[in-house]
């Protein structure tokens, strides 16, 4: 079995992932949202401490595993640095104390692997959408070596311009679920956000301009109605997700993809889904999304991306792993 641990943000995980047959055997996350909440955003300090409370109390519930271990699985990059090294500590004290082997994991790598958790094989090649708190990418995923980005954001991601936009309007923290949430009792219509560069033949994204256009609306509105909370939400969701769409379908001219996904916390938004979905039908794609426990960051794909790293004997050695904290 594989141990793993997740702690490039603000969720402490570990999971258990059996080698012969991919069997997730055991998951548990500890999330921080509650404790950040009051800041309208991860304060990276605070991260740090509550992981190195939590991943101590998970870890625990996992000894009776230990005589089973054959490897110690850890993200390295990208994240926060000072979170990222409370779980990195861990790994190379357990992979020093029961004498196992080191697996470094990408976290963008993990989140495509949330497609295969329970899974024993991958469906490669893939076109995959990676929206989550640090990224909006399209990737073209060839095999476990060859990942090839296609489209990346300009400036703030798909999940963060959720969480401005939450912030703006004192919804809390995380912003996405909140945004969603309000949306589906909002008209869309009602304000004429535009959306980003759909002038503009590049491929690729950029929310920082909407994020100003709810920004300015907001402004109009000091002390605005719940109505209007909710016409704001489903206005600014509206574009956040057409923009995407539109990129997705110039993407869609030139790469036929059998097979698409969407990853990362963010791909838990229904009309996210609802809109990618019916794309995928147009194009004669088929959609794969992970479980909605799998879309926001927990340790179960970091284990599921280390058994293919293990059984190609990716090992790092304790003195090379790295935290690199801006990393693709
Ligand atoms: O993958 P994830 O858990 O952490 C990172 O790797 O960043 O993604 C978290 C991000 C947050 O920005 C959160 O607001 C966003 O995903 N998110 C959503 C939804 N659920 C989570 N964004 C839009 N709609 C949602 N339902
Ligand atoms: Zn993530």
């Amino acid at each position: 079995m594989i141990l793993s641990i997740e702690s490039s943000c603000d969720d402490s995980s570990i999971a258990i992932t059996r080698i012969e047959d991919a069997k997730l055997v055991f998951h548990r996350k500890i999330s921080q949202e509650l404790e950040h909440s009051n800041y309208g955003g991860v304060v990276p300090e605070l991260a740090a401490r509550l992981h190195a409370k939590a991943l101590p109390d998970i870890l625990e519930d996992v000894k009776p595993y230990f005589p089973k271990l054959k490897a110690i699985a850890v993200t390295n990059e990208p994240g926060l640095s000072v979170t990222l090294v409370e779980g990195v500590s861990m790994a190379k004290a357990l992979s020093i104390s029961l004498n196992l082997p080191l697996i470094a994991v990408n976290h963008l790598k993990g989140h495509i692997y949330s497609l295969f958790i329970d899974k024993q094989e991958e469906t490669f090649p893939l076109g995959v959408l990676l929206v989550s708190g640090g990224h909006t990418q399209v990737l073209h995923v060839k095999s476990f070596h060859e990942i090839n980005l296609i489209a990346t954001t300009l400036d703030d991601s798909f999940g963060e311009s959720f969480d401005k936009v939450a912030k703006m309007l004192q919804l809390g923290y995380p912003g996405g679920p909140i945004v969603e949430k309000y949306a589906k009792k909002g008209d869309a219509k009602a304000f004429g956000f535009t959306v980003p560069l759909s002038n503009s033949g590049q491929i690729a994204f950029s929310y920082s301009g909407l994020k100003n256009q709810v920004r300015l609306a907001t402004l109009e509105h000091e002390n605005p109605s719940e109505q209007i909370i909710c016409d704001i939400c489903a206005s600014f969701q509206e574009k956040a997700v057409t923009h995407l769409v539109q990129k997705l379908k110039k993407i869609f001219k030139t790469q036929k993809f059998k097979n698409f996904a969407i990853v990362g916390g963010a791909s838990a938004n229904q009309y996210l889904r609802a809109q990618i979905e019916a794309l995928c039908e147009q194009n004669s794609a088929q959609l794969l999304v992970a479980p909605l426990e799998f879309c926001s960051d927990n340790a179960a794909m970091i284990g599921r991306y280390a058994l293919e790293a293990y059984k190609q004997k990716l090992f790092v050695g304790i003195d090379d792993i790295r935290v690199n904290p801006k990393l693709l």
